[in-house]
């Protein structure tokens, strides 16, 4: 298959260029060594930035000395005031103790249970798309904020609550920055932030609806009449530790964050999925011929059936990962690849350049779902694939996101054919996750 076609990349920016082309364009406007290094310093006069791509020194921030490497400060700014105390912002033993009480209710078991209501929401979300030119990343952002809100609350989006939930959302991301701005790139603190006062009053309405749904839930266990969903499940859980479970307060904290990056990042991915599917039509015919050998109502086994939609969607993952960079700070100094970094840098780990990494992946511009399927592919990931970080801070939805996503990309190339109009390819920017910058605009067509 011939590779989708990034513009030419420039070989080196300015600092002040760089800012610019990464707002306008994350696809092209990286410099081309960034593709091909294992390292890059930015300095600044604040602080100096590392970019690894090395796979031994990613390991080692990830997965060998996470403790040592603290997620940075800087990043959350503009969530916190959503995300409170969460567990993706969170370090150290309060975010151990909140992985503890989350991880259960995300293990394979339960992910069983959830599949009905991710089956429900994939339903909907066909019965909601109607043929013709579409524009599939508000599609998609409603599919998944469906999904997040059936399995957590047992609620469909069409809810009073959980709509006006999604609206604000909406709102608040309208406020948000360009995603890592202030981590990646040296903006220093005194650097006056955007929309300051949009953000505070949409992320105050999203906490206090969350706040209603939580108290209610809660009242529900006391009453013994609460549904079986992942709200339940993790309200009920006690820290094996300390026996404690969260407070309404904190369970706030987690649902925020279950909510964003719960229907952000999938309805990313899902979206450039259908995008490449357009792209490319045969891959397209494959997945439906997949799609439609499920039966009306598909069960948790039948997700076996999926093999190649599954490769499709791991390949959307690679070439266009929902979370484009992850920022770490080293709590001492450090030797990276020879240099002697002190403590409080911030160590960037990309997924963005990894995933198409010149030494690790061969034509890796190319859309080429096939290469899950052989062994140097399978070595080419275990290096230079991380779409949902790795590690004891791995995403804790992953699971989640591998059976939703391969999920409804099958049950909508099932119902549609999903075609590129002449002149709308999507720009990739990164916002909270990569998007674009006008939307993903799409022919939508009734399969006969
Ligand atoms: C395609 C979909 C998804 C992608 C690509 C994705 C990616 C990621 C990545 C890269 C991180 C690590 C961020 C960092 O360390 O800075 C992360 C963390 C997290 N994700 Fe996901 N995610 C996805 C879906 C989900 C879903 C469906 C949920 C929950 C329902 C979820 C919940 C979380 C949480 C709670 C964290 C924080 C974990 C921690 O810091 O301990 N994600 N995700």
């Amino acid at each position: 298959m011939t590779p989708p076609k990034p513009a030419s990349r420039p070989d080196r920016v300015t600092l002040r260029r760089y800012v610019r082309l990464f707002r306008a364009d994350i696809l092209s406007a990286q410099p081309a060594r960034l593709y091909r290094a294992w390292m890059a310093e930015f300095r600044t006069p604040f602080f100096r930035s590392y970019l690894c791509n090395d796979p031994a020194l990613i390991a080692r921030v990830l997965t060998e000395r996470p403790d040592d490497f603290p997620k940075s400060g800087r990043i959350g700014e503009g969530l916190r005031l959503l995300l409170g105390q969460s567990v993706f912002v969170t370090n150290g033993t309060q975010w151990k103790r909140q992985r503890r009480i989350i991880d259960p209710a995300f293990e394979g078991g339960r992910l069983r249970d959830t599949f009905p209501a991710m089956v429900a929401a994939g339903q909907a979300a066909v019965a909601r798309l109607h043929p013709g030119e579409v524009e599939i990343e508000a599609e998609m952002s409603h599919a998944a904020a469906d999904v997040i809100f059936r399995t957590l609350f047992s609620i469909p989006i069409d809810h009073g609550v959980a709509s006006a939930v999604f609206a604000e959302f909406r709102r608040y991301q309208r406020t948000q920055p360009i995603l890592n701005l202030a981590a990646f790139l040296p903006l220093p603190r005194w650097f006056p932030r955007f929309h300051r006062r949009a953000a505070k009053e949409a992320a105050r309405s999203i906490r206090r609806l969350i706040t209603d749904l939580t108290e209610a839930r809660g009242r529900a266990i006391v009453a013994g009449t609460a549904p079986d969903d992942l709200a339940t499940k993790i309200m009920t859980t006690a820290d094996p530790q300390t026996g404690e479970t969260f407070g309404t307060e904190e369970m706030v904290d987690q649902v925020a964050i279950f909510f964003l990056a719960g229907h952000e990042t999938s309805a990313s991915a899902l979206s450039w999925a259908l995008y490449l599917l357009a792209m490319y039509p045969e891959a397209q015919e494959r997945v439906a011929a997949e799609a439609l050998s499920l039966p009306d109502v598909p069960g948790f086994a039948d997700l076996s059936r999926l093999k190649f939609t599954r490769d499709v969607f791991r390949e959307t993952l690679r070439l266009y990962p929902p979370v484009p960079m992850m920022v770490r700070q080293n709590a001492q100094t450090e030797n990276l690849r020879g240099r002697t970094v002190p403590a409080g840098a911030q160590i960037v780990l990309s997924p963005w350049h990894l995933h198409r990494h010149e030494r690790i992946w061969p034509q890796p511009d190319a859309f080429a779902p096939e290469r899950w399927q052989t062994d140097e592919g399978r070595t080419c990931a275990r290096d230079g694939f991380m779409p949902f970080s790795a590690g004891p801070r791995v995403c804790t939805g992953a699971g989640f996101a591998m059976v939703e996503g391969v999920l409804l990309l099958a049950l909508l190339v099932r119902s549609f054919r999903f075609s590129r109009l002449a002149g709308r390819d999507p720009v990739p920017v990164a916002h909270l996750t990569v998007r674009a910058s006008d939307g993903i605009w799409l022919g939508v067509e009734r399969r006969g």
